[in-house]
C-alpha cells in the first residue's frame, strides 16, 4: 500500500480506500489548498534517475517553439496566491450545494466507492525514474513508449465524483535496449492549471454534478459566478483529456470527448511533457471523439463529435498531413446518442446509434441526464469515408446492440457488404451507474448494403471489453482480437485472444488467454507488432501483448509483456513498476522511431 499523507483524503474512512482515515473537521470554511501528497514507497528496488519530490512536481514550460495551432492552455507558473473574496465565497457555496443540495449518495459518484482500491489517484506526478526487470527480459524489438491515459483527479472530490471525471494522467514506460523508465505526468490541461494555480477545484465534474435540477441549477449557477468575476475563462477549454492517445502525422494527442485534444511528446529522457490544446490550426473548433481511426496504409485519421444539440453527430476526417478536411454533420441522427467510439474500413465510416443518450426527463426526476431509452431500437448507420454531405448514408436497424466500444471493421464482396466486431453491452441501462453488472459480449455484425439484410454472430460470451488489434489491421479483414476481461467491469483480471475466423461456425472464438491472478487487475491491452517496421510480412499476430497490471495483494504494480502468439500468452518479461499505476482507460505504444518524429 502507498504511503500517504493528506489533511483532505482524511475525510474517507472506508478500510478499502488507500487513503488514512483520520476523520475531517466538521467545517464548512474553504478548504485552501487540498493539494494531495504521495510519499515515494520506503523499499525499493529500483533507481531514480531524477529525486523523486514529495511536493508537487511544476508543469514542464511550454516549448519556444510552439505551433501556431496549439493553443497554450494558461500561464505556466505554479505559484499559487490567496483566494479572492469571492473565491471563499464561492467554495463556501460548492460545500454547501455538495453537503446539502447534491451529497454523493449513489455509488456510481460516491468519492469513497469510485476511489477505492486501485481506482484511487496517485498523489504526485513521477519524473522519469528506472525501473526494474524482475523476470525474462524485455525484447530488443519493444523500444519506445507504452503510454497509458486514465483519470487521476488533482484534488479529491469535495462532493459527487464519477470515474470519468477525473483529470487526465498519462503513464508511460518508456523501453530502450532491455531497459525501462516510468514517468507519470498529469496532462496540463486548462482546467488542471487553473486549479493548481488557485489551490482549489474550480470547475464542476460533467458526469456527477448535474443530476436533478436542482443540483444543476446550483453548480450552474456556481460556475456562471465563476465566469463572471474571472476565476475560469472557458474560452481555453474545461476538459480533461483523460481518456486515450492518438499519434498521427508526426503528432501524439492526449485526448478526451468534450473538448480538444492535447498535443503531448516525450523528452530524450522519457519525461512527459504537455506542448497544449490543438485545434489544427484553427479548423477544429469543438470537441472530438477520444477514438479516432488511423489507417495505416493511406496515414488519414477518421474522427466525429456529438452532443446535445443538432447535429448529434459530426463526421470529419484528416488527410496524411494533420489537415482537418469540412466537417460532414449526420441530421439523420435525429437524436443524441452516447456515441463514444466509431469504426471504418477502406470505403465507410460506421456508426452505432445506441439506447443511451440524453435522458431529460430522467434528469428532471433527479437521475442523469445521460440515460437508456429500452423503447429505442438501435441502428447502425453506415457512410462513404469520403463523403462530403450524408446524401449516402444508409441507417440498419440493429435491436439491441448497445456499443461503447468497437473492434474493427472491414468490407466484404467488393464493398456491398461490412463486417463490425464489437463488444455489445447487454443490460445497457448500467453503463455508467452499475458498471459493475456489465456484461459485453463480443459479437460480429454483418450488413448487406444492399439488401438491408443483418446477421450476428456472437465471438465470445465471456464479458470481454477494451480489445485491440494489431493496429495495421484498422479498417482491413484481421482474424485476432485481445481483449481485457471485466471481473467486473471495469476491473479486468486477464486478456484472452481471440481468432474471428472461428466465428461464423458460431464457435467459442477464444484461442488463447492468460488471467493475472488472485486479486490483480490490468486494464485495456495493447498489441505491439513485433519489429513493425522491418518486418512488413509479418504473420498478424507476430508480436506482444503488453498491460499495466496492479495486484492488490501487495500494492505494488508491474508491466507484462506477453507472447502474443503463444497459446498461454506466455510472459516474456515482468517489469516491477516503481510507483502504483492507478487503473485506467486507454493507451498506446509509440515506436522509437516515431518518438523521433513528435
Ligand atoms: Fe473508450
Amino acid at each position: 500500500m502507498d504511503a500517504l499523507s493528506s489533511s483532505f483524503l482524511s475525510t474517507f474512512s472506508t478500510q478499502k480506500l488507500l487513503y488514512r482515515t483520520t476523520p475531517p473537521p466538521p467545517s464548512l470554511s474553504p478548504i485552501l489548498n487540498v493539494r494531495i501528497e504521495e510519499k515515494p514507497q520506503q523499499t525499493t528496488t529500483t533507481k531514480t534517475t531524477q529525486p523523486i519530490s514529495t511536493s508537487t512536481t511544476p508543469p514542464p514550460k511550454t516549448t519556444s517553439q510552439t505551433p501556431s495551432s496549439i493553443r497554450s492552455s494558461s500561464s505556466s507558473s505554479s505559484s499559487k496566491v490567496e483566494p479572492s473574496v469571492p473565491a471563499l465565497i464561492f467554495n463556501a457555496l460548492d460545500d454547501i450545494i455538495n453537503t446539502f443540495i447534491d451529497p454523493p449518495i449513489k455509488p456510481s459518484v460516491d468519492p469513497k466507492h469510485v476511489l477505492s482500491q486501485n481506482f484511487a489517484p496517485v498523489l504526485n506526478e513521477l519524473p522519469p525514474t528506472e525501473c526494474k526487470v524482475i523476470q525474462g527480459s524485455l525484447p530488443p524489438s519493444l523500444n519506445g513508449a507504452y503510454i497509458r491515459n486514465g483519470p487521476n483527479p488533482q484534488f479529491l472530490p469535495r462532493g459527487p465524483y464519477h470515474l470519468f471525471d477525473g483529470d487526465g494522467m498519462l503513464h508511460s514506460l518508456r523501453i530502450s535496449q532491455g531497459k525501462a523508465s516510468l514517468c507519470s505526468r498529469y496532462v496540463k490541461t486548462n482546467k488542471y492549471t487553473l486549479e493548481r494555480e488557485a489551490g482549489f477545484p474550480l470547475f464542476p465534474n460533467v458526469f456527477s454534478g448535474f443530476n436533478g435540477l436542482t443540483a444543476s441549477a446550483a453548480r450552474g449557477a456556481l460556475s456562471a459566478a465563476r465566469i463572471l468575476t474571472g476565476q475560469v475563462d472557458l474560452s481555453n477549454g474545461f476538459g480533461l483529456a483523460n481518456t486515450s492517445l492518438v499519434l498521427f502525422a508526426n503528432r501524439l494527442l492526449a485526448l478526451g470527448e468534450s473538448d480538444l485534444p492535447y498535443s503531448v511528446k516525450l523528452s530524450s529522457n522519457g519525461d512527459i511533457e504537455t506542448l497544449g490544446r490543438y485545434d489544427f490550426d484553427g479548423k477544429l473548433f469543438m470537441s472530438m471523439t477520444a477514438h479516432p481511426k488511423i489507417d495505416s496504409d493511406t496515414g488519414e485519421a477518421f474522427a466525429f463529435r456529438y452532443g446535445p444539440v443538432p447535429p448529434f453527430l459530426t463526421y470529419f476526417r484528416f488527410d496524411k498531413n494533420g489537415v482537418k478536411q469540412p466537417d460532414v454533420p449526420i441530421f439523420s441522427m435525429t437524436r443524441p446518442s452516447f456515441l463514444h467510439d466509431f469504426a471504418i474500413t477502406k470505403k465507410y465510416a460506421i456508426f452505432a446509434d445506441i439506447q443511451i443518450g440524453m435522458n431529460p426527463l430522467e434528469m428532471i426526476a433527479g437521475g442523469s441526464p445521460v440515460g437508456s431509452d429500452p423503447s429505442k431500437v438501435s441502428r447502425i448507420g453506415v457512410i462513404p469515408r469520403y463523403a462530403k454531405d450524408e446524401s449516402e448514408m444508409k441507417w440498419f436497424d440493429v435491436p439491441g446492440f448497445n456499443i461503447i466500444h468497437a473492434i474493427n471493421a472491414w468490407d466484404e464482396e467488393d464493398g456491398n457488404v461490412i463486417e463490425m466486431v464489437a463488444p455489445n453491452i447487454l443490460s445497457v441501462e448500467h453503463t455508467l451507474e452499475r458498471m459493475e453488472l456489465i456484461h459485453a459480449l463480443v459479437e460480429k455484425v454483418r450488413i448487406d448494403l444492399n439488401t438491408g439484410i443483418v446477421k450476428r454472430y456472437p465471438i465470445s460470451a465471456r464479458n470481454l471489453d477494451f480489445a485491440v488489434i494489431n493496429q495495421a489491421y484498422v479498417g482491413k479483414k484481421n482474424k485476432y482480437v485481445y481483449a481485457g476481461v471485466g471481473d467486473p467491469m471495469p476491473k479486468i483480471s486477464g486478456v484472452v485472444k481471440l481468432d474471428l475466423s472461428k466465428g461464423d461456425q458460431r464457435e467459442d472464438c477464444t484461442v488463447a488467454s492468460r488471467m493475472y491472478g488472485e486479486g490483480c487487475y490490468g486494464g485495456e491491452p495493447f498489441f505491439v507488432a513485433r519489429g513493425a517496421a522491418e518486418n512488413l510480412d509479418a504473420e498478424e499476430d507476430d508480436g506482444y501483448v503488453v498491460s499495466y497490471v496492479h495486484d492488490e495483494n501487495t500494492g505494488e504494480s508491474r508491466f507484462l509483456v506477453m507472447d502474443a502468439k503463444s497459446p498461454n500468452l506466455d510472459l516474456v518479461a515482468t517489469v516491477k513498476l516503481p510507483r502504483r499505476v492507478p487503473y485506467g482507460f486507454h493507451g498506446l505504444f509509440v515506436a522509437e522511431s516515431d518518438l523521433n518524429k513528435i
